[in-house]
């Protein structure tokens, strides 16, 4: 770990590279305690950029055995090895370094450049991973055609994978055998992928829309061939909806998924050998739950689509890096939309988005989606990166329209297939195709913070006209004060008596031309605007931000009585939802100034009665109405409060309960009519019909469990009957969370006799456990850290055990005495020398310490004890830093 403070590395210091490199030429040979690999640069050097006749190349942790240039070995005076660089004072102007290098993969816990997962060798090179395989130019910008040799035991390595085409393989002596890849498409080094290891495979194929027949094959433990199929139809349709919505054909003959146990995030792009934690790829109904299967599908197709958005066109440097992935979640986001009900994935994103990334934008951490700087590019893969990033690609699809888009999409394809861009090439492509002048759209990716939207209006009856004025704000960010309007499309439409009214704008300049005269985007772009309708016969209830038109805090004064007709009858699904989550919220936050005060709790009855119309009413879509039952989370109902005056996170679990208990007990028959009907005899399957029937069955569940313990029956009985992972772990939950004692461990532990050779279900039961929200909370977590399944080295089982207890647990972790922050704190240090990406992401809940009331100073003791523990991680020194200032 380096002792010395980690530097900053800034955007306005970009330097274009001073040398390429044409060719890369590797080859591993893979052994039981190293590596070794060898490597052959074609260099160039660029003499309008170069300064010298030097050459920096990055590296680290690397034992160098030799270096040679044009193949003569360099002596130790003509260069000099620091801990991250190999310096060569003088080299041609074209000419071949090749180095060999010694690693150890299996020493590598990081999980970052060439590790082992169990008996498998595996790469995870985005960002910098590449510099401790070998010494090279280990950014983005510089993109070479590489070609692999890979050799190894055959006995336990009989599959060994690189990019690209096969273009070799050959037995060698003493049991060995090689293969040779070959990657026709220029790539950086991030993209570079290697595997090898005793995996079996599963086939299938796809036919380009111009006829060409690629093989695609999921690369498993033969233990799981049986779980491929939904990935690979995953695959399937992602490559056909990129075709008919982009234009955008697969470019090889053969395209390879791995799936791999230790892996820091979900899966990886990699030039045609993708690879993917375990997580994201395997699925049997009795193992996996629906959000299961649905993430499996949406993260299948946004690496596919990365093949086109980061590979074929990627990023110039990393503070670009929303430019692939931005862009990818978006084209994600649509094609789950494609597949599924578009609502209810309007609906998660939007709710991550307010939960989480709000909260990102409003802590020590804000950062624009386009960065000014880093210490560690490892903690810039983040909400505003990718999500919010995602949102500034969907607000110029709104701003557009789908054919603009498109065409916008086609132009920077082909303008830059095969180069290293960044978010301005983008933004000026859609400019270019469109016609439409994104200038002021541009501070989207310079200024951090959420806007605020502040909507009032008025109606004149007489002259029956309707005002809204609009204003926008956003608050100060670290090293940003004051910021410039920005353009925000604000989508519409105004709600009568009888329905959603025409609308008929006075001055129309500046409005999105609509097919649908009922609904319109206002186009925000200063402080201040104002905007008349006219022809309005009554006084309307304003519908505002439909579809989650911009990342933005809206506050318009509605009355419940507003918000329960926007409910019922809006036009527009995420308006009605996003309704019913505010009147919630209101009567959550009425329930907690109630028990501050020492008032009797009392539930708005026009709550309870909103609800039950839901409930009872069949025509509506079940995911929907599950969606609009489900009450906030105390994680968003904390990060409004922070808003306000700050978060109680004792008042907020109170409350919620209360009004979740109030509406369980009130809507007991409602509850129970809908459980029954939709139970279901039919086979298991993962479609948007199914899915939903299930979350509302689930949903009902739950708040019938909190409407009395004795319908924990029900849960015991659905448990002992669920056919598939979703409706039992939902059981589980239930019983684990309200069951008493005996019932409840009964449960887990049968539930864990039955499941425990399934590394991915044991997961799920870390989890349910470490969730659970009795005052046993802490305790729990902390023995099943001594458990025989637990490993604090796979990143999936400190995610499920720890990320659980911090980010699902509130009330235990932040319990008064600081116990849970402290037991984070020592996590922390532990992962800080084994794996300091995880460490660092793991302490996202500590960062938000000035929001909590009564627990701020215990938080940041915490987080200053952490600043004291010596060799911190660059990445863990970051956060931990950054969040104290
Ligand atoms: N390129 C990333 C994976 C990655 C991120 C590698 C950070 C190294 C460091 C990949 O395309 C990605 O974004 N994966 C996401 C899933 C996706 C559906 C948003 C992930 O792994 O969580
Ligand atoms: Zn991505």
């Amino acid at each position: 770990m380096p002792d010395a403070k980690p530097g900053t590395v800034y955007l306005k210091d970009y330097r274009p590279p001073a040398y390429l490199i044409n060719r890369t030429e590797l080859h591993f040979e893979l052994y039981e305690d190293c590596a070794i690999v060898s490597s052959r640069l074609h260099l160039l050097r660029d003499g309008s950029v170069a300064q010298n006749a030097s050459l920096q190349l990055h590296g680290q942790e690397l034992e160098l055995l030799s270096v040679a240039v044009d193949d003569c070995e360099l002596s130790a005076a003509e260069y000099a090895i620091s801990a991250d660089s190999l310096l060569i004072y003088a080299v041609p102007e074209q000419c071949v370094v090749a180095c060999r290098t010694r690693i150890r993969p299996q020493a590598n816990t990081s999980l970052s450049g060439l590790y082992k997962s169990r008996s498998l060798f595996c790469t995870q090179c985005e960002a910098e991973g590449f510099r401790k395989i070998t010494y090279y130019l280990d950014r983005p910008d510089v993109m070479s055609v590489f070609t692999v040799t890979v050799e190894a035991q055959r006995e336990h390595y009989p599959v060994l994978l690189s990019n690209g085409n096969l273009s070799e393989v050959r037995e060698l002596a003493a049991g060995r055998h090689r293969a040779v890849w070959h990657d026709p498409f220029p790539k950086p080094a991030y993209l570079f992928a290697l595997v090898a290891g005793d995996l079996s495979h599963t086939q299938d194929s796809f036919t380009t829309a111009s006829g060409r027949q690629v093989t695609l094959r999921i690369y498993v433990e033969e233990r799981d061939l049986d779980k491929c199929q939904h990935a690979m139809r995953s695959l399937q349709q992602a490559m056909r909806w990129d075709e008919q919505v982009y234009g955008r054909e697969y470019d090889l003959d053969i395209f390879n998924i791995v799936a791999v146990d230790d892996f820091n995030m979900g899966a990886m792009e990699n030039k045609s050998l993708n690879i993917f934690n375990t997580s994201c790829v395997l699925c049997s109904p009795e193992i996996t739950t629906d959000s299961g299967y649905q993430r499996v599908q949406a993260i299948v197709a946004h690496e596919y689509f990365h093949n086109w958005s980061g590979n074929r066109v990627t990023c110039r440097d990393w503070f670009q890096l929303s430019l692939k992935e931005g862009f990818t979640v978006f084209r994600d986001a649509q094609f789950s939309a494609a597949m599924g009900s578009p609502t209810v994935k309007r609906v998660e994103d939007a709710t991550l988005l307010r939960t989480a990334q709000f909260a990102e934008d409003a802590g020590p951490l804000a950062h624009s989606v386009r960065p000014e700087s880093f210490m560690e590019i490892n903690n810039f893969y983040t909400l505003t990166v990718y999500e919010k990033g995602a949102e500034v690609v969907r607000m110029m699809h709104t701003l557009l329209g789908a054919e603009q888009f498109r065409r916008g999409s086609d132009l920077y394809f082909e303008r830059h297939d095969g180069q290293a861009v960044t978010c301005e090439d983008f933004v000026r492509a859609m400019e270019d195709a469109s016609g439409v002048d994104l200038h002021p759209f541009r501070n989207w990716y310079a200024q951090a913070g959420t806007p605020h939207l502040t909507v009032r209006d008025e109606y004149d009856a007489v002259r029956q006209c309707y005002t809204l004025h609009v204003q926008q704000s956003c608050p100060a960010t670290p090293g940003q004060l004051e910021k410039l309007p920005f353009v925000i499309p604000l989508a519409m439409g105004l709600l009568g008596a009888a329905g959603n009214l025409p609308l008929r704008q006075t001055g129309t300049a500046g409005d999105v031309e609509t097919s649908d005269n009922t609904h319109t985007v206002l186009i925000i772009d200063q402080p201040g605007q104002t905007f008349v309708f006219e022809g309005v016969t009554e006084r309307p209830v304003p519908s505002l931000l439909r579809g989650f038109s911009a990342p933005v805090r809206l506050h318009y004064d509605y009355s419940k009585s507003d918000l329960c007709a926007l409910m019922r009858r809006d036009a527009d699904g995420f308006v009605r939802w996003d309704s019913a989550q505010v009147l919630a919220i209101r009567v959550i936050e009425e329930v907690e100034r109630q028990l501050f005060t020492g008032a009797v709790p009392l539930v708005d009855p026009l709550f309870i009665a909103a609800c039950d119309d839901l409930l009872r009413n069949e025509s509506l879509d079940p995911a929907m109405v599950a969606e609009m039952l489900r009450l906030p989370s105390e994680e968003y109902l904390a990060e409004l409060a922070s808003q306000a005056s700050g978060a109680n996170v004792d008042t907020i679990h109170k409350a919620r309960n209360i009004v979740r208990t109030a509406l369980g007990s009130a809507l007991v028959e409602s509850l129970l009519a809908r459980y029954h009907s939709l139970d279901s005899v039919l086979a298991y399957a993962p479609d948007a019909e199914q899915i939903a029937r299930r979350s509302l069955r689930n949903t009902c569940l739950s708040y019938l469990v909190s409407a009395g313990p004795h319908n924990l029956e029900l849960a015991s009985r659905q448990y002992e009957l669920a056919g598939n992972m979703t409706d039992r772990l939902a059981a589980l939950k239930e019983i684990a969370f309200y069951g008493a004692g005996g019932l409840r461990d009964s449960t887990l532990n049968s539930f864990y006799q039955d499941w425990r050779h399934e590394a991915l279900v044991v997961n799920q039961w870390f989890q349910v456990q470490a969730e659970i929200p009795d005052s046993q909370g802490l305790s729990r977590v902390q023995a099943l850290l001594a458990h025989a399944d637990f490993e604090l080295r796979n990143p999936n089982k400190v995610r499920a055990l720890v990320g659980g207890f911090t980010n699902q647990n509130p009330v235990n972790f932040h319990r008064v005495d600081g116990t849970g922050y402290r037991f984070l704190g020592d996590i922390v240090v532990a992962l800080n020398g084994l794996n300091p990406q995880i460490a660092s992401r793991l302490l996202t809940p500590l960062t938000k310490w000035r929001n909590y009331t009564g627990r701020a100073e215990l938080m940041r003791a915490e987080l200053e004890r952490l600043a004291t523990e010596p060799a911190l991680s660059p990445d863990v020194f970051e956060v931990v830093t950054k969040s104290l200032q």
